[in-house]
């Protein structure tokens, strides 16, 4: 089977990093890993609180939570038995599983109760973006149950003009809500929500979801909008910073690192506009046919026929720029042939960048 990214299917490949595929960009997973992490930390938790990670996936959040909070303390809910496990197996290991006693349930009905415990914190994040309304009331009235007055539930969603109204989970591809309507959901459920500044790789937003006098004494720098560019920056998040800004950065972490006079593909769809010259730097665009650029690539056969093309006509480093990252989800095998031969040398949300010397 072909590992597709986002993929629903519940058999688990048992060669690579699927798993990181499946639960989203593979390039946002540490990213995403630590934004959980530190938006909970700034939020208040610390290693005696419990924690329910509703979705937990891979553990991409778990690798960072299991080992910080106290032994027994991290639960997490879950369909797909085999991400867990993949999660286990790659991402925490089993000594840590043993040391620190993660409790798992494998259900898609978000029987959160069934934990048989409150929890100081729940986090769902990149889970009501796919869900349809009547899968987040179910788990807002679960979650309402297993909250105390003090916890904090941390979720994200989609905003869109229009509100998703099929009753099924959308992978891949996301469900979107109005915000009005979404806060309707969690007040229906007896809860309130404050829009969070924390950023989100994925254009979602992040909600702090709980009763409003624990809401209240949230830390302003996370619910004040003036707030939200600073917080951003800290995190080197350039998603919201206007094009020619976030440009000029990427150019000049590009200069930084590729040596003057090295050859370098370009992947950008020809958006970016840098020319053939990146201060003596000679730039290739991809795919490139008599010096011009000649479209996204075929399929991935094609796509690493002509990365090896290009190399071999001298290209020394593979430039991604952030309008093709959605190239490294749909290109898989390019993608996975990029990782496991070379070295990549930048990522961060503006650019990704391999050594093709090694
Ligand atoms: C985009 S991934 C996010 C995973 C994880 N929260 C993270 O940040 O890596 C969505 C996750 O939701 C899980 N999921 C699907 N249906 C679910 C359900 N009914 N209840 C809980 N999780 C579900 C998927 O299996 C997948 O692991």
């Amino acid at each position: 089977m072909q590992a597709q990214p986002h993929d629903q299917s519940p058999q688990s490949p048992s060669h690579g990093a699927h798993h990181r595929f499946f639960v989203g960009p593979p390039e946002q997973f540490d990213r995403s890993a630590a934004l959980q992490f530190t938006l909970l930390t700034c939020l208040g938790l610390r290693e005696y609180h419990t924690l329910l990670d509703i979705g937990c996936g891979a553990l991409r959040a778990g690798r960072l939570f299991i080992p910080y909070l106290l032994a027994g303390n991290y639960y997490g809910i879950e369909p797909q038995e085999w991400l867990v496990e993949a999660g286990v197996q790659d991402e925490v290991g089993s000594d840590l599983v043993r040391i620190k006693r993660p409790t798992f349930r494998y259900a898609d009905d978000f029987s959160l109760s069934a934990f048989g415990r409150q929890f100081d914190y729940l986090i769902a994040q990149s889970i009501f973006s796919h869900a349809a309304a009547e899968q987040i009331r179910q788990c807002l009235a679960e979650a309402k149950k297993v909250m105390l007055p003090t916890s904090v539930f941390a979720a994200t969603f989609r905003q869109g003009s229009t509100n998703y109204t099929g009753r099924d989970w959308v992978y891949p591809g996301c469900s979107t809500y109005r915000l009005e309507y979404f806060t309707r959901l969690v007040e229906d459920a007896g809860l309130s929500c404050r829009v969070l500044t924390w950023p989100q790789p994925n254009q979602q937003t992040w909600t702090a979801i709980g009763n409003e006098q624990t809401l209240a004494r949230l830390p302003r720098s996370l619910c004040d909008p003036e707030l939200a560019k600073p917080v951003h920056e800290l995190f080197g998040d350039s998603a919201g910073l206007p094009w020619a800004e976030r440009l000029a950065i990427a150019r000049d972490e590009l200069a930084a690192a590729l040596p003057p006079g090295a050859t370098v593909i370009v992947a950008d769809e020809d958006q970016w506009g840098l020319g053939k010259d990146l201060s003596g730097r000679r730039l290739l665009p991809f795919t490139e046919h008599d010096g011009q650029y000649w479209g996204p690539p075929a399929d991935d056969a094609a796509a690493v026929r002509e990365v090896e093309r290009l190399r071999q006509a001298g290209a020394g480093f593979m430039v991604f720029g952030w309008p093709t990252f959605w190239w490294l989800r749909y290109y898989v095998e390019l993608h996975r042939y990029l990782r496991t031969r070379y070295r990549c040398v930048i990522e961060n949300d503006r650019v990704i960048v391999f050594d093709l010397q090694d």
